[in-house]
């Protein structure tokens, strides 16, 4: 009986760090409907799966016409090990990893993000001059769509629970000659890159955090184009194959006042010779096991830029 107390004390030290963890957070579920999971961890991510008959993967944005499925390719789940890289944001780059963090941002004129005129008028001139101010080599912007997302039942748009990346070199390309007509021609002889400028409106987040892999770790046969198909035209996404290469990170309780910048495009990264692994960033929201189940929703929004400048 003497040893009892000296043995358990040993058995606690001797605990894994996440079992500690999980540990910590079970003490905590009961009392605090606020905790906010941080740390490294392992989480289900919702990857793509290819046709199985070797066709080219599309799917239909809107209605799919008669006797055409929706999509024509599967999914699957995948567990893997994810990095919070709360503290150590500076380590990450656009030109390594497609993706960085922007910390300490002034509070934005813009207060409700429910109108898009007003979000347009407040919102955008701020993203855009972050954008110059943050991008090395930038010099002219094109803020062309934003998306809000909230997490209750029935909002026009959800957090998105499947890896991608929004365009490939074809559709940045379409998108430069879209909304640039006079000046594409020159402006695709330069760099071209799009950049998603993301942030939560409800920080900090609690409950479905965005996930996104380096892209100096995703090989470019695992970056899979696939036909989004709208009534008139037809875009072009990517999906992503599976590969454990592939590094996760997130930013554990992302704040108000800070961005993530995701870099779907970079026209120097797909260039022979050049040493930029950056511009394709696969990421995704998850489900953090550790998160409350009374945790709030998030709620964020992401502006998609063209950014051009050497
Ligand atoms: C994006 C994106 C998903 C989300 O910003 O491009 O895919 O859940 N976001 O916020
Ligand atoms: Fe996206």
């Amino acid at each position: 009986m003497a040893t009892a107390a000296p043995l358990q004390a040993t058995a606690a030290h001797n605990l894994s760090q996440s079992a500690r963890t999980e540990a910590a957070y079970h003490a905590n579920e009961s009392a605090d409907d606020t905790y906010i999971p941080r740390g490294d961890t392992v989480v289900t991510l919702n990857y793509f799966r290819p046709p199985e008959d070797g066709s080219v993967p599309f799917n239909f944005v809107e209605k799919q016409p008669e006797g055409q499925p929706q999509r024509n390719f599967g999914d699957f789940d995948v567990q893997v090990p994810i990095t919070d890289i709360r503290g150590r944001e500076s380590e990450y780059t656009l030109d390594k990893d497609a993706f960085a963090v922007v910390s300490g941002v002034p509070e934005s004129a813009e207060r409700d993000f429910v109108d898009d005129e007003s979000i347009k008028k407040n919102y955008y001139p701020e993203v855009e001059k972050l954008l110059l101010d943050h991008v090395p080599g930038s010099n002219k912007i094109f803020l062309f769509d934003h998306t809000i997302r909230r997490s209750t039942p029935g909002a026009p748009r959800a957090p998105v629970t499947r890896v991608h990346i929004d365009q490939t070199k074809k559709s940045s390309t379409w998108r430069v000659n879209l909304h640039l007509p006079e000046e594409a021609e020159k402006l695709l002889q330069g760099r071209y890159r799009i950049i998603n400028v993301w942030r939560p409106l409800n920080g900090p987040v609690q409950a479905n955090p965005l996930g996104f892999a380096s892209s100096s770790t995703l090989k470019d046969e695992d970056l899979i184009p696939i036909e989004h198909r709208y009534p008139h035209r037809t875009g072009e996404t990517a999906g992503i194959r599976y590969n454990d290469s592939q590094k996760w990170h997130y930013l554990s309780g992302m704040k108000n006042d800070e961005r993530l910048f995701l870099e779907c495009f970079d026209s120097e990264a797909s260039k022979d010779g050049s040493n930029v692994l950056g511009g394709r960033v696969p990421h995704t929201a998850f489900q953090d096991p550790r998160t409350p189940a009374n945790a709030v929703g998030r709620e964020s929004i992401e502006v998609r830029a063209l950014v051009f400048g050497p």
